[in-house]
């Protein structure tokens, strides 16, 4: 299955999210593989602490082999190239988890026919060699995202099962700025469906998840004073009520991650020590990411929204 994360904006936890999805699903036994699309801004190896690729890698990324500069783009196993500290010994029962990362010179680049070609070549040998394959897109209508759309409308990809996750954070611009990624003129739909998708189909196939979520009820912002609690529960109604309006309610969204200061301030793969020995991260964030990496191919969770 193809796993396509994609936002409007950048900062969106995007990335970090994503990669985690990735980490938990391998855990799980899966073999996955990490796509970094992002063409401006290839950095998602950081989250994996993959040193070799932070920033992209020397040569021979995914910006080559799109672009025809190289037969095959370059892998790293994650479990052996990783400098997490816990992540040194491979997890018994994991699956194969694989980064394709950027190139590290490597930029925005128009996509021309062959490019195309190369991009279905790759999808269609990585979605029969994974269980899971995420592909971390471009920020807003970018390059990265027309090609995932034009690809997996093609008659060559109709056996690859294709999901959209859209990321946005939990503020006003955040949940516009989503909206109009999905159902604007120039967005996923509208875009889908110029390139030969079926609406509804691709509609279904589109969710939402909100990212660095600031839960009111919960330590800390359960402790503040009375006034600003109050005030935040408000916001977080407000909130609730403009996603409704924009079609990001709710029913929309699969997920919700916790703002969590181990992802905000080190980006990294959360692990069960990290929540039950060191206690460094928070049981909310890693429930919500472990609910999510199930989701992804959960049918339940998708279908007509
Ligand atoms: N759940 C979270 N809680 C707190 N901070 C987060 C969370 N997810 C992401 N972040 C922060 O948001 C920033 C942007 O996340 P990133 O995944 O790089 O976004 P994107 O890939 O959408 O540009 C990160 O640098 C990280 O500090
Ligand atoms: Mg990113």
């Amino acid at each position: 299955m193809l796993v396509f994360a994609a936002s409007d904006k950048g900062g969106t936890g995007r990335s970090v999210t994503s990669a985690n999805l990735a980490f938990r699903r391998a855990l799980g036994g899966d073999d996955v593989a990490y796509l970094d699309f992002d063409f401006g801004s290839p950095t998602a190896a950081a989250v994996f602490d993959v040193p070799k690729a932070t920033g992209g890698i020397e040569q021979g990324g995914l910006h080559s082999y799109l672009q025809g500069k190289a037969t095959e783009p370059s892998r790293l196993d994650v479990w052996a190239e990783t400098e997490h500290q816990l992540l040194r010994d491979r997890p018994a029962n994991s699956g194969n988890l694989v980064l394709l990362p950027g190139d590290r010179s490597g930029g925005e680049f128009a996509v021309a026919k062959d490019t195309v070609n190369r991009c279905i070549d790759l999808f269609l040998r990585l979605n029969s060699e994974f269980e899971v394959v995420i592909v971390d897109l471009s920020a807003g209508r970018s390059y990265a995202m027309d090609m995932a759309l034009d690809v997996t409308a093609r008659p060559e990809m109709r056996g690859v099962q294709a999901r959209w996750l859209v990321y946005h954070r939990w503020t006003r611009q955040h949940v516009i700025a989503a909206s109009g990624l999905v159902f604007g003129q120039r967005g996923i739909l509208a875009g889908g469906v110029a390139r030969g998708h079926d609406k509804e189909e691709l509609r279904s196939a589109i969710r939402f998840v909100r990212a660095a979520v600031p839960d009111p009820e919960a330590p800390p912002w359960s402790l503040v004073p009375a006034a600003q609690s109050s005030w935040m529960r408000k916001c977080d109604q407000d909130l609730d009520r403009l996603a409704a309006d924009r079609d990001v309610g709710f029913s929309a969204a699969i997920g919700s991650v916790p703002l969590e200061p181990v992802l905000q301030w080190r980006e990294q793969l959360i692990t069960d020590e990290d929540v039950l020995s060191s206690r460094i991260a928070n049981l909310e964030t890693l429930t919500a990411l472990q609910d999510l990496a199930d989701k992804l191919t959960d049918d339940e969770a998708w279908g007509p929204v």
